[in-house]
Order: C-alpha cells, then sequence, then structure tokens
C-alpha cells in the first residue's frame, strides 16, 4: 500500500482547512474559482479565443489514446465524448492498471494522453513507458506539474487547481474536465470541424460554468437534507447517466464509495434495463442525471421505469426537466447550461451528496479507510 503523507504526495505544502471542518468540502467550494482559473489558461482574455500550448502533437495525431486511473479515468472518459463529437478524432479511454499489461496494439501515428491529479501513480507512469517504447507522442494532464509524470512526458498541460489534500478528488476532477472541453475545442478548431461562431459560443457556455457552480455551493441545504436522510441510511445506491453525463454517474458513486462505504455504482441509463433494473426496489436510492439536452426523451424514460418499480429516485436537473418528470422521492434542482458543460456543473451536487452523506454516517471524510491520494508504489 502507497505511504500516507500529510502533503498531496508530490510535497506541495498544506493550505489548511481555510475554517472549513474538511479539506474535502473547502476543496469542493474553491472549483468556481479553479474552474475559472483554468478556462483563464486556455482563453484569451481580449479575443475570447483558444490559446492552448503544444497543440502540434495533438494535432497531427490519427488516434488518441487517454489513460488514467480512478477520478481521471471518469475525467478521460468524459473527454473521449467531447472530443470525438467536436473533433472527430477517434479516442480509446485506457485504464493504466489494465493498459499497461494487455500488450496494447500501439502504432507510432498515435498519441497519448495521460491524466492524473498527482503524477506519481506508479499504473499511469507503466503505461506512460509503455508508450514511450512503441513511439508514441506522450502528453500528459497533471496538477502536480513538479511530479514524475511532467518530467517524462513530451508535453504537459498544467492543472492550476491547487494542492489537493481530501483523498477523494474533487476540484482536480473539474480542473480536469475544464481543461479536456477546452483541448477539444482547441482541436475542433484546428482540424476544421469548428467555426469561429460556435466556438464562440461554447467558450460562453464554459464561461457561464464558474457562476453556475457558485450558484449551487451557496445553497447546499437541501442537498444535505437528501444525503442524510435518503442516501446515508441506504446499503446501495445507484446512479444513472448518459452521454457525457455517464461518466460523471460513475463518478459520484466513485466518490460516495470512497467516502461514504456505501456500495454504489454508475451505469449508462440505456444498459440499465439490459440486467441492472433488477437491483431496484423500494430501498434503492436511484439517482438520475438529467441534464435539458437532446438525450432528455431517453432519460424521462428511464427515470420512469424505475419509479414504476418502486425505486426511490432522486431527480438532478434543471427546472424545465423536473417539471417534465413525476414519481420522484426528491430533487435537486441545478441552473439551465449548455450541454455541452453539465458534466462540470452535475459533478458538483454529487460531490455534495457524498460529503454529507459521509458526515452524517461518521467516515473520515479526508483519510477514508484503505485509501491513499496516490498508489505510487508497484504492487505487482
Ligand atoms: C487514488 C486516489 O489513489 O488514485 C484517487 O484515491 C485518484 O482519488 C486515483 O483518483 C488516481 O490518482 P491520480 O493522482 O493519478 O489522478
Amino acid at each position: 500500500m502507497g505511504a500516507i503523507s500529510g502533503s498531496t504526495g508530490s510535497g506541495q505544502a498544506d493550505p489548511g482547512k481555510g475554517g472549513f471542518p474538511h479539506y474535502m468540502l473547502k476543496e469542493i467550494h474553491e472549483q468556481p474559482r479553479v474552474i475559472g482559473d483554468t478556462l483563464d489558461t486556455m482563453i484569451d482574455p481580449v479575443t475570447s479565443r483558444l490559446t492552448l500550448p503544444n497543440m502540434s502533437e495533438l494535432k497531427r495525431a490519427s488516434r488518441l489514446a487517454l489513460v488514467a486511473c480512478g477520478t481521471s479515468y471518469h475525467a478521460a472518459l468524459a473527454g473521449k465524448y467531447l472530443m470525438e463529437k467536436l473533433a472527430r478524432l477517434p479516442v480509446d479511454v485506457e485504464l493504466a492498471s489494465e493498459f499497461r499489461f494487455r500488450e496494447p496494439v500501439l502504432t507510432p501515428g498515435q498519441a497519448a494522453l495521460f491524466i492524473s491529479q498527482s503524477g506519481e501513480t506508479a499504473d499511469t507512469l507503466a503505461a506512460l513507458r509503455l508508450c514511450r517504447e512503441s513511439g508514441l507522442k506522450l502528453l500528459s494532464l497533471v496538477n502536480a506539474t513538479e511530479s514524475t509524470m511532467a518530467r517524462e512526458a513530451d508535453a504537459v498541460w498544467p492543472m492550476v487547481a491547487g494542492p489537493e489534500i481530501g483523498i477523494a478528488s474533487t476540484k482536480a476532477f473539474t480542473a480536469q474536465l475544464a481543461l479536456l472541453s477546452g483541448l477539444a475545442l482547441a482541436l475542433a478548431g484546428h482540424r476544421g470541424h469548428l467555426e469561429e461562431r460556435e466556438e464562440a459560443r461554447l467558450v460562453r457556455a464554459l464561461r457561464d460554468v464558474p457562476a453556475a457552480c457558485a450558484a449551487v455551493l451557496a445553497e447546499t441545504g437541501p442537498i444535505e437534507a437528501l444525503a442524510r436522510d435518503l442516501v446515508a441510511p441506504a446499503r446501495n445506491v445507484l446512479f444513472l447517466g448518459r452521454g457525457p453525463c455517464f461518466p460523471i454517474a460513475l463518478e459520484g458513486a466513485l466518490k460516495l464509495k470512497e467516502t461514504s462505504y456505501i456500495h454504489a455504482e454508475g451505469f449508462a441509463a440505456g444498459e440499465f434495463r439490459h440486467g441492472p433494473i433488477a437491483l431496484v426496489d423500494e430501498n434503492m436510492p436511484v439517482i438520475v442525471l438529467a441534464p435539458s439536452d437532446s438525450l432528455f426523451p431517453q432519460m424521462a424514460s428511464n427515470l420512469a421505469e424505475v419509479s414504476a418499480r418502486g425505486g426511490r429516485v432522486i431527480f438532478m436537473g434543471d427546472a424545465a426537466g423536473l417539471a417534465r418528470v413525476s414519481g420522484l422521492a426528491g430533487h435537486i434542482v441545478l441552473p439551465d447550461i449548455d450541454p455541452f458543460a453539465s458534466p462540470l456543473l452535475y459533478s458538483i451536487p454529487l460531490q455534495l451528496l457524498a460529503y454529507y452523506a459521509s458526515v452524517a454516517r461518521g467516515t473520515d471524510v479526508d483519510q477514508p479507510r484503505h485509501l491513499t491520494k496516490s498508489v505510487s508504489d508497484e504492487q505487482g
């Protein structure tokens, strides 16, 4: 088991809880600033055009592998949806711990992007070294810019989340999502798949995110009550999402598992009826991520199927969406936002649900059992 350390795993100073009861809650509340700062690293303040460095490697790639572990893997999965849709670049998302032993078929025209908060995760580093042997361009997206991964990669996109102390990753996740959103836009422009006007519209959508997140963080009472009354007492909890919100459902489940020790699973909602729906009964909270996007009708019918079978559905979406569904055990109403930016916004209430459910269950929120900030040693 990797060493449990007081620092962020790469020696960054401990900033203190800033008056919050836990680092996790402090770091959740830092996200409007962190997302804003991340966008500032990619968007020209005068022209609002995207200005990302190191794009030449990505522009030339015939295929891209996104490689990561844990929460960073969920960011990679969301990145695939954005990059394939906007930039029309084929993207493979790889669990580093499987990828490194799978003898993957790699071709020099490919590029590989390694995503890591700590930059020290052993499986992701081993995957990076494997790709180097096959002559791939090595790109990395890391928070710890002094880390081994930043040193070994050919090009680095630094995250500006600052030190993350809570073992369950929160602000680093949304910083990763914001960077991947910017990368997808920049790449789409470079590959001739995005007109300037549409780029401007999507950049504005990203710029709306910090204020929308701040609005959610200003009103956490209803989320805390749902977490305490519906989630914390449960033995199992399910999360459903579609499209780019499917990886966010996976991340919501991971946050709850990591911090509250409740068994939780995320599913692609369309896949739910092919088996997992058998789990539904009157004791099962099912959190449904339903932004008002092109997939809402499908999501609403999944929601109806679950509540028809007695599931305790918690709807997460905007007011317009809430008005179109019924049979709920609870709801979390979020500000309207462009579907392109919904993965970022919808991450916040899921982090809060996990945090408040853990506090209600009295677990060690910042240092959950059996976990470390980065698994940096080889376990074979
Ligand atoms: C685990 C952490 O050890 O490593 C997770 O508990 C994290 O929170 C995962 O997502 C991957 O870490 P990193 O630093 O490579 O993003």
